[in-house]
C-alpha cells in the first residue's frame, strides 16, 4: 500500500455493513482451547515456558489473550480520545468535510469495538469483569498515564502519537490476520474459534483505520516539527517495550498463580523472566516489527527524524 484512500472513499466503504466490524455477536467459548498464538504472550520468550505443563500454558495463554484484549481497548479509548478529538479542528483537517466524518465514523467504531471486546473478555472470565468491570490487567501504569495525559496536551501542535497508533492498529490487524490463516498453536492445538472470530470482526474497520491515520500524519505531523515529534514518540516507547514489576504482564503472573496454586512456588521465577525481557532481543523485536506493521513502518522510512529509531524500537530496520 503506497497510496491512501480518500476520506470520501473510506466514507463508502464505512457505509457498507459488508465492510464494517460486526461487535455483538453471540459468544460460546471452549476454554479448552487457546485464545492467540503463543509467540504473542511474553512467557513464550522465557526458557519458564517450556518448562510449564500443558495446562499451565493453556491458562497462561488464556489470561495473556485477556490482556491482549485490553491493550487494544486501551488504545481505543484512552489513547484515541485523547489523540483524535483536537485534530478535528487542525487547519489541515477542519476544512475537510469527508475527512471530518471518517474521524467522527472511526471514533464511533472504536467505542464499539470496545465494548465487543469487554464483552468477549467477560464472556471469557465473568469472575475478573463483573458489571461495570472493563478492566482488570490494564489499570495504566504512570508512565503510560503521564504519557497519555501529554498526548492530550499536545495532540493539536505535536501529534506524535499518531505514529503509535498507527504501528498498534495496523499490529492488531496482522494478529487477526494470523489467528485466521495460522489456527493451530505450537503446543496448544487449535484456537477457539470465537475468539479469532471477534479479531477477525476488529479486522475490518481497522483496514479502513489504517488509511486514516496514515492520512492524519500526512497532514497533521508537520515537517518543522519533525523533530521534537520523534523526540517525544521515542519516549512513549520506553514504557511500551519494558515491562515493569507493576505492569500489566506481571498482573496475568499473579493471576495465574491464585487460578493455578501449584504454581506459587514458581511466581519470583516467572516475574523475574518476565522483567529480563527487557533485554530479550527475540521478544523486543516481536513488539514490534515489519512483518507485523509493514505500512507503519514505510511511513517511518519516509520521516527522516525517524532515522536512528531502532535505537528504542529493537525491530526497525531503516529502509
Ligand atoms: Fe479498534
Ligand atoms: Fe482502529
Amino acid at each position: 500500500m503506497t497510496r491512501w484512500l480518500t476520506p470520501e472513499h473510506i466514507n463508502e466503504l464505512s457505509a457498507d455493513p459488508k465492510q464494517c466490524s460486526q461487535m455483538d455477536m453471540p459468544l460460546q467459548l471452549d476454554l479448552s482451547k487457546p485464545y492467540v498464538p503463543e509467540d504473542y504472550t511474553q512467557l513464550y520468550y522465557t526458557p519458564v515456558y517450556a518448562s510449564l505443563s500443558r495446562e499451565q500454558r493453556l491458562h497462561y495463554n488464556q489470561l495473556s489473550a485477556l490482556r491482549i484484549n485490553e491493550y487494544i481497548m486501551m488504545l481505543e479509548a484512552d489513547l484515541i480520545e485523547r489523540l483524535l478529538p483536537p485534530l478535528l479542528h487542525h487547519p489541515q483537517v477542519a476544512g475537510d468535510k469527508a475527512l471530518l466524518l471518517a474521524l467522527n465514523t472511526m471514533m464511533h467504531e472504536e467505542q464499539r469495538h470496545f465494548r465487543g471486546f469487554a464483552a468477549l473478555n467477560r464472556a471469557c472470565r465473568p469472575d475478573l469483569y463483573p458489571p461495570g468491570a472493563d478492566r482488570f490487567f490494564s489499570v495504566l501504569p504512570w508512565w503510560t498515564q503521564a504519557m497519555f495525559g501529554v498526548v492530550g496536551l499536545l495532540s493539536a501542535h505535536l501529534p506524535f502519537a499518531l505514529w503509535f497508533l498507527m504501528a498498534m492498529e495496523e499490529s492488531s490487524k496482522t494478529l487477526a490476520k494470523d489467528m485466521v490463516v495460522r489456527p493451530a498453536t505450537e503446543t496448544l492445538g487449535v484456537l477457539d474459534q470465537a475468539f479469532v472470530r471477534v479479531h477477525h470482526e476488529h479486522l475490518k474497520d481497522e483496514t479502513r483505520h489504517l488509511h486514516i491515520d496514515a492520512i492524519l500524519i500526512e497532514r497533521c505531523l508537520e515537517r518543522r516539527w519533525e523533530t521534537a515529534n520523534a523526540w517525544l514518540f521515542k519516549r512513549m516507547l520506553v514504557g511500551v517495550v519494558r515491562p515493569t514489576r507493576g505492569g500489566s504482564g506481571v498482573k496475568v503472573i499473579h493471576q495465574l498463580v491464585r487460578d493455578l496454586p501449584e504454581l506459587a512456588c514458581r511466581q519470583d521465577e516467572m516475574v523475574d523472566a518476565l522483567l529480563a525481557l527487557r533485554n530479550n532481543r527475540a521478544f523486543q523485536v516481536s513488539l514490534f516489527n515489519r512483518r507485523i506493521m509493514p505500512t507503519a513502518f514505510r511511513v517511518f522510512d519516509r520521516c527522516h527524524a525517524l532515522a536512528n529509531l531502532g535505537e528504542e524500537m529493537a525491530g526497525y530496520d531503516r529502509r
